[in-house]
């Protein structure tokens, strides 16, 4: 079958080029525009890269129009429903679920790098109580990043497996340890003992004077959220992370990136911004003014948890976290006014020609801090949960791309609307 391309033609110079079109498994196929600067001296211009493909990618697939979410495949759904997140982080790091063998083999692998230096501890000491905790955890992902600088090579496949086991194994032990200095408990190691994220939970909540002893509603809650937050395509953060990634920086130093750009509101910040909404919204009689407010373009509020990039239908990881929720709070006997008027806001906005319009619907945002305060996890502790979750995709897509063959730094080019050359100007003579 002919090479499927397309021409694209300066009508001024009358200059043509033509550029071949690469199909994926789904979704839209993509303009390679590799010559487009030789053969037109132009650039695409495409703030926000809504419109821009900036990698090839295996790991996962959004349909947005669909709402469909895909992991190496599996559907988001089944994960959430039949997976464990460290199983998940298995699927994204190599492509494939695991048998038994190969599961116990992570598993253990993933136990041994659980530890940090001790030397790292002394780090939260500089950290005022309630300093924010993406701040925190920023600062101790690029800390990690000088115990493993000289000993690992990034184009060695051996040494990149390693550096993913080292990044899931030790984000539990750096988000727990901000929010034992933030609360005034000491650190707590590992227990090899525990699962995963029961393992977490231990070094998060456990009393040096008092066995731990999981809730397990709680322990399935966590397992869900992280798994429904571990990875997302290139979402800002993970484009962070590639980017870092493509000019060779340390991987640890590259999720320490990653970890910044995730904190802000429009993207994992959101989280926490929606519990500062809803408690802002206080009553549900004050729901229609600041849904008025979220229209208003002379107001800067937004309806934080809605709304997305891709998305232009339900976040299907919204659905999941809604219904998951409303059994949370049911099992844990949990009052939580905030669901009620957190599906009160979804009920008018969904029902407002404004939102309607915009495509704009809950995204994986809307519910999920309302989990996280049932399980008694406080507010500024949101997005360092999003971020040990997140951690995982990070690092299956910076894998992948340091083994893609096309493989060299992303360097953006731009329009330039600044001043004509001109001279410098002695300050005695300026105005
Ligand atoms: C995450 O990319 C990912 O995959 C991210 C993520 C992941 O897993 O990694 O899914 C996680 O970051 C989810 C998004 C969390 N953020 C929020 O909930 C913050 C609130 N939402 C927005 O700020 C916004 O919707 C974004 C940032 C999520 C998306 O922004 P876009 O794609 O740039 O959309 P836009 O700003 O161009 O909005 C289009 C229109 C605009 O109005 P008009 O100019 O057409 O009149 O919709 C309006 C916007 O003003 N709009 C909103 C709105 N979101 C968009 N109006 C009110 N409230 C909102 N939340």
């Amino acid at each position: 079958m002919a090479t499927r391309t397309v021409t694209i033609t300066d009508n001024v110079s009358g200059k043509q080029v033509e550029c071949p079109v690469h199909e994926g498994q789904y979704g839209a196929p993509v303009i390679d525009l590799k010559n487009l600067y030789k053969e037109l001296g132009m650039f695409t211009f495409d703030i926000g890269y809504a419109s821009t493909a900036a990698c090839r990618s295996a790991i996962t697939y959004l349909d947005g129009e669909e709402g469909v979410l895909l992991h190496r495949g599996y559907p988001i759904e089944q994960l959430a429903e039949k997976s464990n997140f460290l199983e998940v982080s298995y699927l994204l790091v190599h492509g494939e679920l695991p048998t038994t063998r190969q599961f116990d083999e992570w598993s253990h692998a993933i136990k041994m790098h659980g530890m940090t230096h001790e030397h790292l501890s002394r780090f939260y000491q500089g950290y005022r109580y309630d300093a924010h905790p993406m701040s925190v955890l920023a600062g101790v992902c690029a800390a990690v990043a000088s115990y493993y600088h000289s000993q690992t090579d990034i184009y060695n496949p051996e040494d990149r497996m390693m550096t993913a086991r080292r990044v899931i194994a030790k984000m539990p032990n750096l988000v727990s340890k901000i929010y034992r200095h933030q609360s005034g408990l000491p650190f707590v190691y590992p227990d090899n003992a525990r699962e995963y994220v029961e393992n977490f939970m231990y070094m998060m909540f456990s009393w040096p004077s008092e066995p731990y002893v999981p809730n397990p509603v709680a322990l399935r809650a966590m397992n869900l959220l992280l798994i429904l937050h571990a990875d997302h395509e290139q979402n800002a953060s993970t484009s962070t992370v590639r980017l870092a990634g493509s000019a060779e920086t340390n991987p640890f130093a590259c999720v320490a990136a990653g970890v910044s750009t995730l904190w802000g509101k429009a993207h994992g910040g959101a989280n926490e911004a929606v519990i500062d909404m809803l408690k802002e919204i206080k009553d549900p009689k004050n729901i229609q003014k600041f849904v008025d407010r979220a229209k208003d373009k002379n107001d800067h509020a937004r309806l934080m948890g809605f709304g997305h990039r891709v998305y232009k239908n339900y976040d299907p990881r919204a659905k999941i976290i809604r219904a998951a929720c409303h059994d949370l709070l049911d099992e844990m006997h949990v009052d939580q006014p905030m669901f009620e008027i957190a599906m009160e806001l979804e009920r008018i906005a969904l029902n407002d020609d404004y939102f309607i319009s915009r495509k704009l619907y809950p995204n994986v945002d809307f519910y999920s801090g309302l989990i996280y305060q049932a399980l008694n996890i406080p507010t500024s502790m949101f997005t360092p949960m999003f971020a040990l979750a997140r951690s995982s995709g990070w690092i299956a897509q910076w894998m992948e791309m340091l083994s893609d063959g096309d493989f060299r730094i992303g360097r953006p080019r731009q329009l330039y609307v600044g001043a004509q050359k001109r001279d410098y100007v002695p300050v005695a003579a300026r105005k």
